[in-house]
Order: structure tokens, then C-alpha cells, then sequence
């Protein structure tokens, strides 16, 4: 086995993480704990270490019947259960650990799993839309008051961060991660993992954090959720991995495997996956657990022949806790008796767990995390209020703003807030939300009434809905395509008003798990509603509400502002209308780009050449004969009130050794009239590589803020080893040759210059 070397651009960061995680799970005095209780430990015991069951409080997934509950009961109570999932609360969740220690012959405490996404109680908006931020303080902070709270309600772990890199749109879960791109993705997966853990395990406003879903989720064909991925080992090692590289140097406690296969194998049964790199290369000392079902899904896979195959298959392959298959419970033991399956497996994911549950603390005190009045203060935290506000101002991308109608005058004399999203207290909550309360939401409209003086008239309508039916995780949204009744009073709202602010986009549980898509454009009768009202009223700001990139077709052209503001969390509308009249000037830039076409994904930035780039006359070059190959928006961009300009970058020396580095530096400048808050780029391209390379890669980036006429040189390190990749030779390592080197305040408008890597 080859050690590959990750010494790219994150590895300075993370020397600068004190004390951060699984270097911290595995310390002599806590392994001498471990061989202590394992000698003392049966065969089943050890699997119950390994078996995880949903509980039927909050489900994320089938609930279990109540003979499946009852099952679940005895068996905690023998001590044959070693996590549960979705059972929350500070009571409830003393309640089962009591269960568990109170009766099993080892107490040994249970650890309690919830997913814990982008908040608990106080929502901030959802991981896509927050990575927009590009503001890596916010992450952390934002992953921090969720651990805070979580922990509180008596929880230990979240599944999170997502970190799956993708470049299609379609695939609901898009929302749940950073974007499209391996360096902004590693290094949101590192300050999320850092804001869940802290520097501390067993702090009680820590839990641990989990990085899935590992791995090449986010590839699924078609963008359909669950379905195959088929990935070189050099797109998994240069595209898919480095965030969970990133991760795993960060000290992440657990892993979670994923759904999908990767050339025939899925993740769950994959031994290259889990056990040489994560396991062997980057010696991750915490444990994998299983996606939902994931161990007894490769029998539909076509992978295994039963469940107790499944069983083998994964326990061999590294995955050490199985969610919700019922499968290592059912068949582990018998397996080991039988000589199937080695003990020392068994055993090294029993330490696995235990280290974990050891830093917990979960040992010293199991109770520790279920603290009532603890709860209660957490839940209705009014820091964590203004902490969401804050985050989702940032997250906000300004996307057009033609004839400068932005920022809204709060004088003006009405203002119409139209949409079916204007007044929707739900939808800005996202997917994903934990133990967030139904329609908690500040909406749209209420942010604005909030933010005008009584002079100012606020009109509101509704227009059309988007929804109809149940809205919630586990029932797909039923999008209204008849029910027009609402369009005239919409029309006649934007006719009576001096500008209208239309809210449009997704339903919270329009993206997500399982929320495929094959067309991204507006859902509904949103393009009728928002015709009529151009008709009645062209002084139109359109704000998106979406997990994930739309196509807007003729909307981009039509609509002179437009404003995405995702699903912006619980402070979503006060958050909007603090950028809507220029309190904050807008400062997001996209995660990934917004396509013109939803037939362009999967589409990155950061794609190859080819051997035919163009533009050529004729036909036969690599491009649609119907459209351009750009997305509409790319990725990085986000306008701001004022403008940005940027100095033509320049290098400290024109070449670099093989452990040299040089400082890109680039002289920005804010032209415009206002403060404002740039996110400066840094890209390299690779000419000539032993394996061809994108044609941009982020390999930087610095957000500067700057009064109107200010400027500031803006100072980049480039190492040699951040020109690094995954080679033709197997090796993380830079090739010598020439290097483009780009910097702009996106992926497509920058100033380049080069360098030579010796
Ligand atoms: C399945 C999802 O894929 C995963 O992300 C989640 O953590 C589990 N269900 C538990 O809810």
C-alpha cells in the first residue's frame, strides 16, 4: 500500500487546529480502558456495540412498527444496542440511555445520532446556501451553535457535514453540501467539523460530527438519487476525496459510508474505500457507520445474496456500525462462530465505537448531555437568533441588479410583496431541519414590514402556490398546476406599488434526500405568476428561495434584479430585507454555478479541455449547437452595491522548486460608492500533466472589506505542493512545467499571469 501525501493548501490551516478531534480519540489510557471492557465484552455484546436502530420519535427514514420497537427496547435493555438515531429531547433522551445502563450487565452507555444539518432548534440556511458565505468563520460558528444545541437536547452525534462534491444540479441533495468544488468543499468540510467538535469532544457544546457521505454520492448518473456511480480511482482521489481528506486530518469522529456504488462495488462493501484509504492511508481512528440500510441494500444492489452475506461483506470491508439494516445483530455472531468472519474485526470496530463514546465522556457521566434546563436555555438562545440573521445575510448572492434598483429605498411608498414564498413562514427552514419548529420561520414579508417605517405601505399577495398537500421529510411535495385564482390580486398589488419584491423558488422538501429532479426550472405556475406581474409592473426583485440552482430560462433576461437567498433559515426574511435595503451590502458568491440548461449538467468550472475546446467554425468541436457551454452564473460570482476592481495579479518569482512557494498578489480595489465585502479567487491551471487537468482550480480565496475608494493588495501563498494531484504514478504530487494562474472575484471574469514549477 502507497502512502499518498495530502500537503495541499489545506494542510496549513490544519496545523493551526489545536487539539482538533480523532487525534484526540486514541490516547493510551483510554485504550487500556477499551481492552479492558472488551475482554469482559461476549460475542453479542460486541455486535450490540455495532447496531444501530431508529427510533419511532422523529424518523428519517421507514418508522419502525411497534414490533420492530419492542425488539428494539429488550434488546438496549441486554445491552445488544449501541446507538440510536432520532430520539432527541433532554428527557427522552435519558429516558433510553437509562434503558440501556440501568439493565444491560455492562452499562455501557449508548450514543445517540440525530442529523444535525444546518441547525437544531435555530435554523441557518441550508449547507449549500450558507457555503455561499465563503465566509469559513460563519461555517464553523453556525455548526457550533447547532452542536450547542443538539448537545443540550441530549444528543451526541450528527450525521454531518455532507460533504459531497457535485456538478449536477438535478440531485436533490446538492443542498446538503458545499457545491461543485474540492477546495471550497474541504475546507467548508474542516470548519464545520470543527464548529460540531470543537476543540473538545467531551465539551458539553460539542458533539462529534460525521463526514459523509463517503464516497462519490454526489456523482450519482443522471443526478438520480441512489443511482450508480461509476468513478476513475483519479476523479474519486483528485475531485470526490479531498474533503473527506480534509475531514479525517481535522480529527472528524465518525465516517458514514453511502449509498451508491462505485464501478460495481457499493461504498458499504467497498474494502479500497474504507479499509486502505480511509482506515490505511489516513489512519482515521474513529468508525464508519453505515448509511440507512446500506449493509442490507446490497442484496438489491445485486452485491450480496442475503442479508447475512451483506453482513460479511461490510463488516470485512470496514464498515463498522450498521443503521437500520438489522443485519449484524441478526447474523454477526453466528458468523464469527462459524469462522466467517474474523473476530479481530469485530473487535477493531467495537474500539472504534468506544473510543468514541469515550471522549464523549458518555463513560464518566451518560447522562451528562440530557440536561433539561439546559435545553430550554439553548432552544430559545437569542444570540443564536442574531447569529442566523448574520449567517444568512452572508449567504445571500446578489445575481443581477440592472439599473441599480437595488438597494431598495425604505421610503418608498408601497412596496408589494408577491409570491407564493413572500409570506411562507416554512419554506425558509430548508430540509434537513432537525427539531426546528414548523412555520418558525421569519418570513419574507415579516422581515420587510419589520424593516420600512409605518409610512411605507406593504402590499402583500400571494399570487399562486407552489405547494400543496403534506410538507414534510417523508412525503414527496405536490406541486399546484391548476389553482390560478390568485394571480389577478397579485397583478393589481404590483400595479398599486412603486417596486415589487417577488419571492419564488423551491419548497423546502422540493430538494433533499430523494428529491430528484429532472427539470430545475420554476416549478408550478411561478412563470406565469411572475409574466403577469412584469406586465403590471417591470420594477421586479425576484428573490429564489431554493436549495439548490435553478435554470430561470427567460426570467435571467427579464427581470431586472434577482436575488438568490436559498433557504435562508430561521431569520430568513429579516436576513433578506436587511440586503433587499442595503443594511448589509450583499457579499455571497456561488458554490456552484447556475446552468443555463438543465441538459449542460453535470457542469463545472473546473472541467478538462478536450482535444477540441473551440470556439472553431463549423460543428465539430466540443460545444451544443443549441446553446452556449457557460452556465448562466458562475461559479464564485455574486455581484455586490458597489464594484470591485482587480490589478493585474503578479508573482513574486517566476518560478518555484519543488518545495518553494510564491505570493500571487493582486491590488483590489472598491470603485463604487459604498463599503462592501469582496471574496477574492486564486485559480491555477495546469498545463501539462502526466493525467490532463481542469482548466481552473480554486486554490485560494480571502474575503476583504473595503470602504469606497479604499484598496488593499491582496496576498496569496502558493506552495508547490498546493499544485499537487492525484498522477498518472499513483502519487499526490506536483509535476514540474507550466502554470497558469488566475485571480478574480469569480471562476469566469479573472487576471491572469504564470509560473514555472521546476
Ligand atoms: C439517510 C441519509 O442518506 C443520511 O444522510 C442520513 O444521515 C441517514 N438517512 C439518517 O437519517
Amino acid at each position: 500500500m502507497h502512502v499518498v501525501r495530502f500537503v495541499g493548501a489545506l494542510a496549513l490551516s490544519l496545523a493551526f487546529i489545536p487539539g482538533a478531534g480523532a487525534q484526540g480519540l486514541v490516547n493510551p489510557a483510554t485504550e487500556k480502558r477499551i481492552d479492558a471492557l472488551l475482554a469482559q465484552m461476549t460475542l453479542e455484546e460486541k455486535v450490540g456495540q455495532l447496531n444501530q436502530y431508529s427510533s419511532a420519535f422523529d424518523v428519517t427514514g421507514p418508522a419502525p412498527s411497534a414490533g420492530a420497537q419492542k425488539v428494539m427496547y429488550d434488546q438496549v435493555r441486554q445491552g445488544l444496542v449501541g446507538s440510536v438515531l432520532n430520539v432527541t429531547g433532554a428527557e427522552a433522551t435519558r429516558k433510553m440511555q437509562q434503558l440501556a445502563v440501568e439493565n444491560s450487565r455492562l452499562k455501557i452507555p449508548m450514543i445517540f445520532g440525530l442529523d444535525v444539518i444546518h441547525g437544531y432548534r435555530t435554523m441557518f440556511p441550508t449547507p449549500l446556501g450558507e457555503t455561499a458565505s465563503w465566509d469559513m468563520g460563519a461555517l464553523e460558528q453556525s455548526a457550533r451553535i447547532a452542536a450547542t444545541e443538539a448537545a443540550a437536547a441530549g444528543l451526541h452525534w450528527t450525521f454531518g457535514p455532507m460533504m459531497d462534491v457535485s456538478w449536477d444540479a438535478r440531485w436533490g441533495r446538492i443542498m446538503e453540501g458545499a457545491g461543485e468544488d474540492p477546495y471550497l468543499g474541504a475546507q467548508a468540510a474542516v470548519a464545520r467539523v470543527r464548529g460540531f467538535q470543537g476543540r473538545d469532544l467531551g465539551a458539553l457544546d460539542t458533539i462529534a460530527a460525521c463526514a459523509k457521505h463517503y464516497a462519490g454520492y454526489g456523482f450519482s448518473e443522471a443526478g438520480r438519487d441512489y443511482n450508480t456511480v461509476d468513478l476513475s480511482e483519479q476523479r474519486l482521489r483528485n475531485v470526490v476525496l479531498p474533503p473527506f481528506k480534509a475531514a479525517a486530518e481535522a480529527g472528524v469522529a465518525t465516517f458514514m459510508n453511502s449509498f451508491n456504488e462505485i464501478a460495481g462495488i457499493p461504498s458499504t462493501g467497498n474494502p479500497h474505500l474504507q479499509r486502505d484509504i480511509l482506515k490505511g492511508e489516513w489512519g482515521f481512528p474513529g468508525f464508519v457507520v453505515s448509511d440507512w440500510g446500506s449493509i442490507g441494500e446490497m442484496v438489491p444492489h445485486g452485491y450480496a445474496e442475503s442479508l447475512e452475506h451483506a453482513s460479511r461483506i461490510a463488516i470485512t470491508a470496514g464498515s463498522d456500525m450498521d443503521m437500520e439494516s438489522r443485519g449484524y445483530v441478526a447474523h454477526l455472531a453466528a458468523l464469527v462462530k462459524a469462522g466467517q468472519v474474523d473476530v479481530t474485526l469485530v473487535d477493531d470496530a467495537v474500539r472504534r465505537v468506544l473510543r468514541v463514546k469515550f471522549a464523549l465522556g458518555l463513560f464518566d457521566d451518560p447522562y451528562r448531555y440530557s440536561d433539561v434546563a439546559r435545553e430550554k436555555q439553548a432552544l430559545a438562545s437569542p444570540a443564536h437568533a442574531a447569529a442566523a440573521r448574520d449567517v444568512a445575510r452572508k449567504s445571500i448572492v446578489l445575481l443581477k441588479n440592472d439599473g441599480g434598483l437595488l438597494p431598495l429605498d425604505k421610503g418608498a411608498k408601497t412596496i408589494a410583496v408577491i409570491g407564493p414564498l413572500a409570506a411562507d413562514k416554512d419554506a425558509p427552514l430548508g430540509n434537513w431541519r432537525a427539531q426546528a419548529i414548523a412555520g418558525s420561520a421569519v418570513s419574507l414579508l415579516e422581515g420587510i414590514q419589520a424593516a420600512v417605517p409605518s409610512t411605507t405601505r406593504v402590499v402583500h399577495a400571494e399570487g399562486v402556490k407552489l405547494v400543496t398537500g403534506p410538507r414534510n421529510f417523508m412525503a414527496r411535495s405536490v406541486i399546484n398546476t391548476t389553482d390560478r385564482s390568485g394571480i389577478p390580486a397579485a397583478v393589481e398589488a404590483a400595479r398599486s406599488a412603486d417596486v415589487v419584491v417577488l419571492a419564488v423558488g423551491e419548497d423546502a422538501f422540493q430538494s433533499g434526500e430523494g428529491r430528484s429532479q429532472v427539470d430545475i426550472g420554476f416549478k408550478g405556475l411561478q412563470e406565469e405568476l411572475i409574466k403577469a406581474v412584469l406586465e403590471a409592473n417591470k420594477r421586479v426583485v425576484l428573490v429564489l428561495m431554493t436549495g439548490r440552482p435553478l435554470t430561470l430560462g427567460w426570467t435571467a433576461d427579464s427581470v431586472p434584479v434577482i436575488v438568490e437567498a436559498w433557504h435562508g433559515g430561521s431569520q430568513a426574511g429579516h436576513a433578506i430585507a436587511d440586503v433587499l435595503f442595503g443594511d448589509t451590502n450583499p457579499s455571497g458568491k456561488l458554490p456552484v454555478a447556475f446552468p443555463r440548461h438543465v441538459g449542460q449538467l453535470p457542469m463545472t468550472y473546473a472541467h478538462k479541455n478536450t482535444g477540441r475546446p473551440g470556439p472553431e467554425p463549423g460543428v465539430t468541436w466540443s460545444a451544443y449547437t443549441d446553446m452556449s457551454n457557460d452556465p448562466l452564473y458562475p461559479f464564485g460570482y455574486g455581484l455586490s452595491y458597489t464594484t470591485f476592481t482587480y490589478s493585474e495579479p503578479r508573482v513574486s518569482a517566476a518560478q518555484i522548486g519543488r518545495d518553494g512557494s510564491v505570493q500571487v498578489s493582486t491590488t483590489v480595489t472598491n470603485a463604487g460608492q459604498r463599503a462592501g465585502v469582496e471574496v477574492v479567487q486564486l485559480y491555477v491551471r495546469d498545463l501539462v500533466g502526466s493525467l490532463t487537468r481542469p482548466v481552473k482550480e480554486l486554490k485560494g480565496f480571502q474575503k476583504v472589506d473595503l470602504q469606497p475608494g479604499q484598496s488593499r493588495e491582496v496576498t496569496f501563498t502558493l506552495r508547490a505542493s498546493d499544485l499537487a494531484f492525484y498522477t498518472a504514478a499513483g502519487k499526490w504530487e506536483a509535476e514540474p512545467g507550466a502554470f497558469k494562474v488566475f485571480v478574480g472575484g469569480n471562476s469566469r471574469d479573472v487576471k491572469e499571469t504564470g509560473l514555472t514549477l521546476k
